[in-house]
Order: C-alpha cells, then structure tokens, then sequence
C-alpha cells in the first residue's frame, strides 16, 4: 500500500454500493433525468450572458461561442457519462475521483464542486431577482428598493477592493434559494415534479422566441459575421469568440448534476448517460437558435442589457410576450437553483459516508427519504452567499471551479480505462481511452487559462480553506484510512439488508 492520501476506493465495491440507495428514494426515469439535466442547465447563461458577449466578445458569432463552449461540454458530459454508468453513486466527480486518483484528488474534487453547484445556485439568484426586479418595474412601473435587493458589496476592478454598495442584503435572492431548499428537503420526486413543470415553461418560452422573432430576422445584422477585432485580445476576431466561450460557458453549466440523482435512479446505468447527453445535445440546439435569432433581429452592439431575450421580444413589436420571457426566465432560474441545490447535498452526503465530513451530513430524512441535513446546510449557506455577493465574482468563480472539476473527470475516465479496463461500463467514451479525455482536459484548461487572475486567486485561496479542513478533520477520520464503518444514514423500518462495507 502506498501513501494513504492517494488510496483509492475499490471500484469493485463502488459498484455493489451503488445497488443500496440508503433511503434515498430510487424513483426517477430517464425522462425525468432530461427534465433535470435541461432544468439545471438553462438560465442565467441564455438568459442574461448572451447579450454581453454578443456585445463585448463576438459579436453575431457569439453563436460560434456557443459552438466551441459546447464542445469543452461535450468533451466533459461524455466522460461523466461513462463515469455515471460505471459508478452510479451520489457523490458524482468527487467519487470517480475517490476511485482513480485517491482520497486527497477526491477530497479537493469535491471541495472545488462546492464552487459549481452551491456557489452557481448562488450566482442564479442573484440573477432570478433581477429579473424579478425588472418584472415588478414593468408590471407596476414601481422600483423595489434598491438597499433590499443588491448585494451590499461590488468588486472595484480598478482599486482591485470590495467596495461597499450601499445597500443592505439582496432579500428575493436569499427568499428564493430557501424556497427551492424548503422543496427539496420535502422529496426527490417532489422536487422532479416541479422541475418538470418548469422546464416545459422555460422550453416553451424559448421555444416561442425562436418562433415569434425568426421572421423579424434582419440579414443585415448578421453582417460581418464576425467582426474584425477592435485591437485588444477578446475584443471581436476570433479571440473575442474564445472570450466569448468563456463567458457563455456558464450556460452549460448543470448537466453534470444528473450525476449526483444516480441513487435515485430507477436503472442509473443506462439511463444517466441518456440524462446527462440527451439534456446537453437539446440545450445546445436551442442555444445556437436562439444566439443567431437574437443577433439577427438586434443588433449585437445594442444588446449589452440585463434582459437580452425580452429585448429581442420586444424588438418584433409583440411586447405582450416580453412578460411571458421575464416569467420564463424567472421560472427558468428557479429550476437551475433547483438542481444546483440538488446536486450539491448528494455529494456531501457521499463525502460524510467515506467519512470525510462529519457524520451528521450523511442523515436521510426518514420519511422525505432526501439528505435533509446537508440539504439544509446547503441551502443556508447558499442563501447568505446570494445575499451579500455580488454576481460577477459569484459567477466566475462557478465556471473555473466547474472546469477544474471537468479536467479531472476526463482524467478519471483514462485512468479507470488503462487501469480497469475490465469493469463493464454500460457507455463508453468513443475513440478508445485518449481521444475524448485528453480533448476535455485540452478544452476545459483552455477555458480556464482565460479566467482573470483575481478568480484564479479566489480558486487557490478556496482550495486552501479545504485542504486545512481535510487535514484536519478528513485523515483522522475518513473510513478508507481508520477502517471505520460509514455512518448510518437513517434508521428506516424499511431498508434492505444491510449494505457492504466499503472497506476490508
Ligand atoms: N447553466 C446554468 C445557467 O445558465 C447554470 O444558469
């Protein structure tokens, strides 16, 4: 046996773990896992960031933006797909990382995933009660007040400070994040309901722009396509569309997620890939729509605004949709927050199984059957964040944590393949065990060489906090090191047999 900090969990007993759900109901399809997949993934990022980089980066190919943001996903959501249907367990990347790269890699893998899921949901409330704001004002013609509905700090990148704003606490963001913890706590397929719901009605106001304003389709804003670059890099050319991948990466964001619902599957080996590959090629589509119809009936210099796809709505002269969007859009968020919030409890519950996080965070509610505990401490954590942050930062540090976690994935995936390439994987990466994850390591790091110093700095001081907290807590008492018995989730009436141990 090697150094303990880079044992790995066998994938062996991964697998026969992955057949208990430890109380956590076992109800969804794949039909539902689509629903998830398209309800974490579309949001801020069609909603709010296509108009700032048609603006600011690329122009009418901001469309091309979605194109190459698309293949990093692409890249990443094959290698989760292969991962899920290997190791359909809870804990998604942070697990598959437990199993090929070692206790240390996982531990830092499921701390960066804090980024992506708690932090992202963040990010989205924010979002949601601007378009909330934006709502009430074209509604009532009234402004809510501004000291209870922003953040009370911004980032000044010109004094590189946090520089106070004023207001109080942004309170719509912090009453929407407890509203969609409050559904989540009550049941999984609860909660899949009303995802379910809600996608329909985001997918349908999409769906009604693309149809309402591609006849207003001017050919003449489409001309250049892509313009020539103003002289700085990212600014226009073809590194404004880079640039512009960037940024619009954050409206993938998500997919992964259906990942961490794989104990709650009724046949997780097939049905994950369909969840994670089906949501992303739908979501994609609608995306390069909807970026070539909104740069076609506006002109990209005019789109920098908070509400781009009311603006283009409102472009055709039906302003009686411009509402059913900002009620779409609103709607639209709550479900990204929905899975964000789902996803990011699972995967503490699976590091407080391998011991890791203390035991209390591997509690299922007995009769919700969900993991109330870290449901819970998610979501108030993620309330006071959305509270007092302001976007920007919340933002960008999603989408860099979220790569970093794409980059060892795809890692993941060619270990687990020259290692054991015996175990059976419903899915498989196509191209033999190179191709697909040295490109999602290419592409992701790609992606994230162009994220500001300052968020890389936030990255390393996150991880930083972690790994004093793994140090500290995590050796003494993980069950892989001590040999200890994972914590019992619940004391259900009804569980099965009891499940293997996880170690010898
Ligand atoms: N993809 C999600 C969004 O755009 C996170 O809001």
């Amino acid at each position: 046996m090697g150094n303990p900090l880079f044992s790995t969990k066998s994938v062996d007993k991964l697998r026969s773990d992955a057949e208990y759900s430890y109380g956590l109901k076992r109800s969804l399809s794949a039909f539902d896992l689509i629903l998830l997949g398209i309800g974490g993934i579309i949001g801020t990022g069609i909603f709010v960031l296509t108009g700032r980089a048609a603006a600011a980066n690329a122009g009418p190919a901001v469309a091309l933006s979605f194109t190459v943001a698309a293949i990093a996903s692409a890249f990443a959501g094959l290698c989760y797909a292969e991962m899920a249907s290997m190791i359909p367990i809870a804990g998604s990347a942070y697990t598959y990382a437990y199993a090929t790269m070692g206790e240390l890699i996982a531990w830092i893998i499921g701390w960066d995933l804090i980024l992506e899921y708690l932090v992202g949901a963040a990010t989205v409330s924010v979002g949601w009660s601007g378009y909330v704001c934006a709502f009430v004002k074209n509604v009532t013609g009234h402004d809510l007040s501004a000291t209870w509905t922003r953040a009370p700090f911004v980032w000044n990148e010109a004094t590189q400070h946090m520089q106070a704003t004023g207001a109080i606490v942004n309170l719509p963001a912090m009453f929407i994040v407890l509203a969609v913890t409050t559904i989540l706590v009550v049941g999984i397929k609860e909660s899949a309901r009303f995802n379910g719901i809600i996608v329909l009605v985001k997918v349908a106001v999409v769906l009604m722009f693309i149809v309402a304003a591609a006849p207003f389709v001017r050919h003449e804003n489409w001309v250049p396509f892509i313009p020539d670059n103003a002289g700085t890099f990212g600014r226009f050319g073809i590194s404004g569309i880079l640039q512009g991948a960037t940024m619009v990466f954050f409206a993938y964001i998500g997919f992964d997620a259906v990942s961490t619902a794989a104990q709650e599957t009724k046949n997780p080996q097939r049905d994950l890939p369909i969840g994670i590959l089906g949501s992303l090629i739908i979501c994609t589509v609608l995306y390069i729509a909807v970026s070539l119809i909104l740069t076609g009936v506006v002109h990209y210099t005019k789109l920098s605004v908070p509400h781009p796809i009311a603006l283009g709505i409102a472009a055709t002269g039906m302003r009686s949709l411009e509402v059913a969007v900002e009620i779409g859009a609103i709607a639209g968020l709550s479900s990204v927050m929905l899975v964000l919030l789902l996803g990011q409890p699972r995967i503490f519950f699976s590091m407080a199984r391998d011991g890791l996080l203390p035991p209390v965070a591997a509690k299922v509610h007995r009769r919700f059957g969900t993991p109330h505990v870290t449901t819970i401490v998610t979501g108030s954590l993620c309330a006071v964040a959305g509270g007092v942050l302001p976007i920007d930062i919340l933002g960008e540090l999603t989408s860099i944590g979220t790569l970093f976690a794409f980059m060892l994935v795809s890692l993941g995936v060619m270990i687990l393949r020259l290692r054991r390439p015996d175990i059976p994987r419903s899915f498989k990466v196509p191209g033999g065990p190179y191709v697909v994850p040295i490109f999602g390591v290419l592409t992701s790091g790609l992606l994230m060489y162009t994220a500001t110093t300052n968020t890389i700095i936030r990255l390393f001081a996150w991880m930083a906090v972690g790994l004093v907290i793994y140090f500290t807590y995590g050796v003494k008492h993980s069950v892989l090191r001590t040999g200890r018995e994972p914590p019992v989730p619940f004391a259900d009436p009804h569980t099965e047999t009891p499940p293997p141990r996880l170690v010898d």
